[in-house]
C-alpha cells in the first residue's frame, strides 16, 4: 500500500481543470467573439490549473482562432461516434480534431435526456475521443427521483461501468469524469460541495476497486452542477479535480470571478 502512495506521489501530474460549457449560446459569430474577448481581456488567474472552453460547434474554429495560442482549450460539447460515412447532421471527431478541440463531452445529461443518448452510445463515443487522442470528458449523475431513492451510487456506478466498456486500461486516466446531479443543473442549486466531494470519493474508489490504485487516484473526477463565483471556492478547495460550468460561464464577468477561485 504504501509503495502505492510512493508511487502515485511521482507519477501525479493531475491539474485542476475549469471547464465552460457555453451549451447553445451565444447566438451569433460577433456575440461569441465579444464573449470570448471578454474573457481574455478579464483573464488574470494566476491558478496553475488547466483551462477549456466549450462553444457552440459552429463557433470552434472563430473562438480558436481569437485565443490566438493563449493557454486555454477548446472542447465540443458532442461528437459522433463514427468517423465518416451516412450520418447526416453529425460532427466527425477527426473534423474537430482538425479545427483545433482538445475535449469533447460525453453523455451531459441534456444529451442523455433530450437526445436519448443511452450509456452503450455514450461509451462508444469515449472510445471515439480517445482513439482520436483527444480528452474525453464522461458526464455522470443522477435524476432527483434517484436521489431521492437513494441510488446516487448505484446510478453513477452504472454509468461509469457501462461508460468505460472495454477501454484498455492504460486510457482510462486519460479520461475525465464530470460528476453532475442533473438536479443541480441550470437549477441554481448546488449540491452541497461536502456531499459531491464524498459522492466523487466513493466514484474514485469504485474506480479503484475495478483498475487499481494509481489509475484511480490519477483519473480527474471534476464536479458540474450550479457552480458559480460564490460557491467555486468552497468546491475547488476540496478533493475535487475541478468544476464543469454551464450558465456562469457565459458571461466574462462571473466565468472570470470562477477562474480567480482563490484569489
Ligand atoms: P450549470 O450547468 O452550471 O448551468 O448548472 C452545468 C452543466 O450543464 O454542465
Amino acid at each position: 500500500m504504501d509503495n502505492d502512495k510512493t508511487i502515485f506521489n511521482s507519477l501525479s501530474t493531475k491539474k485542476k481543470i475549469i471547464i465552460g460549457n457555453w451549451k447553445l449560446n451565444p447566438k451569433t459569430k460577433k456575440e461569441a467573439i465579444n464573449l470570448v474577448k471578454d474573457i481574455l481581456n478579464l483573464h488574470k488567474s494566476t491558478n496553475d490549473i488547466d483551462i477549456c472552453i466549450i462553444p457552440p460547434q459552429i463557433f470552434i474554429s472563430t473562438i480558436f482562432d481569437e485565443l490566438n495560442g493563449i493557454n486555454i482549450s477548446i472542447g465540443s460539447q458532442n461528437c459522433h461516434y463514427e468517423s465518416d460515412g451516412a450520418y447526416t447532421g453529425e460532427v466527425s471527431i477527426d473534423s474537430l480534431r482538425d479545427i483545433g478541440v482538445s475535449y469533447v463531452l460525453c453523455g451531459h445529461s441534456e444529451r442523455r435526456i433530450l437526445f436519448n443518448e443511452s450509456d452503450n452510445i455514450i461509451n462508444k463515443k469515449v472510445k471515439k475521443v480517445l482513439e482520436a487522442g483527444l480528452t474525453p470528458v464522461l458526464c455522470i449523475g443522477e435524476l432527483l427521483e434517484e436521489k431521492e431513492l437513494g441510488l446516487v451510487n448505484e446510478v453513477c456506478n452504472t454509468q461509469i461501468n457501462i461508460g468505460f466498456n472495454n477501454i484498455k486500461n492504460e486510457n482510462i486516466e486519460k479520461i475525465i469524469i464530470a460528476y453532475e446531479p442533473v438536479w443541480a443543473i441550470g437549477t441554481g442549486k448546488v449540491c452541497e460541495p461536502e456531499d459531491a466531494e464524498k459522492i466523487i470519493k466513493q466514484i474514485r474508489e469504485t474506480i479503484i476497486s475495478i483498475y487499481g490504485s494509481n489509475i484511480g487516484k490519477n483519473i480527474r473526477i471534476i464536479y458540474g452542477g450550479s457552480v458559480n463565483g460564490n460557491n467555486v471556492k468552497n468546491i475547488m478547495s476540496r478533493d475535487i479535480d475541478g468544476c464543469l460550468v454551464g450558465g456562469a460561464s457565459i458571461n466574462a464577468e462571473s466565468f472570470n470571478k470562477i477562474l480567480k477561485y482563490n484569489l
